[in-house]
């Protein structure tokens, strides 16, 4: 199967892994505190009513916890195509009052989801989407003028030894625990190879300017990701 095809029907793995997604994520170091980081870089400023923030590719709600942690006061709309991974979110006491929406991230508004967004935070999201150009220009056009949006997402591309380091943790733990804990990890392999093929940092900033972002940073994370995964940041003109 080619990589756009599995791309198009991800969601659907994600349906399978959906129930122990959470017990994997949580053997992972760093991996809430980092999306915690990403969620503060959107920056934003709290205002009487909150920010409204939309979380694309929200699957359980990790990420959703990340900007509940960072903004409480916080209007969250959390959109994904899983409806298992939305259950799990669903669920979820900790994320009572946010809006969770079934839909494509590529075109959020196809699901009813409209803007103007304070901040948009799309975590293990982008790479996953077959026309990540048309996702972006979405995105932008999503947010109020000004409003951030940060692409928290793996990126190897531009370093020989960290796509080595990505391969060793694919194949020496992520697949076993994908084993392990779902009995299944087709999804994991899917994680390394669509890792392996997406942009590099300075490629996927690119892809963020010519989609219109301004203002566009990189920011890092430490761990065993450091270098493998980054805060993509970029913000909407005036
Ligand atoms: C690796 S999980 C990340 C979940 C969460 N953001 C986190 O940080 O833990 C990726 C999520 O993207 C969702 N997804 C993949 N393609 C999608 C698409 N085209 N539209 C919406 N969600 C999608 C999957 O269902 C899955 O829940």
């Amino acid at each position: 199967m080619s990589l756009r095809e599995q791309k198009e029907a991800v969601h659907r793995a994600f349906d399978v892994v959906a129930p122990t997604y959470d017990l994997l994520t949580g053997l992972n170091p760093g991996y809430h505190r980092h999306l915690r980081i990403s969620a503060a870089r959107l920056s934003l400023r709290s205002t009487d009513a909150g920010p409204r923030i939309l979380d694309l590719c929200c699957g359980t709600g990790a990420s959703t916890e990340a900007l509940r942690a960072i903004y409480p006061e916080a209007t969250i709309v959390g959109l994904d195509r899983s409806a298992g991974m939305l259950e799990e979110a669903r669920a979820k006491t900790s994320l009572a009052g946010v809006t969770f929406v079934e839909g494509d991230a590529t075109d959020p508004r196809a699901a009813g989801v409209e803007g103007d967004f304070d901040g948009v935070l799309m975590a293990y999201g982008i790479r996953n989407i077959p026309d990540a150009d048309r996702a972006l220009a979405n995105v932008l056009d999503l947010l109020r003028p000004g409003a951030p949006a940060v692409f928290h997402e793996y990126s190897v591309a531009d370093s020989p030894a960290r796509a080595l380091l990505w391969d060793a943790v694919c194949y020496g733990v992520i697949v076993p625990g994908g084993l392990v804990t779902a009995r299944d990890a087709s999804i994991y392999r899917y994680l390394h190879r669509s890792v392996r093929d997406f942009d590099g940092v300075g490629a996927f900033e690119a892809r963020l300017a010519r989609a219109g972002f301004v203002d566009v940073w990189t920011g890092e994370l430490d761990g065993w990701q450091r270098g493998i995964v980054h805060s993509f940041v970029g913000r909407k003109p005036r």
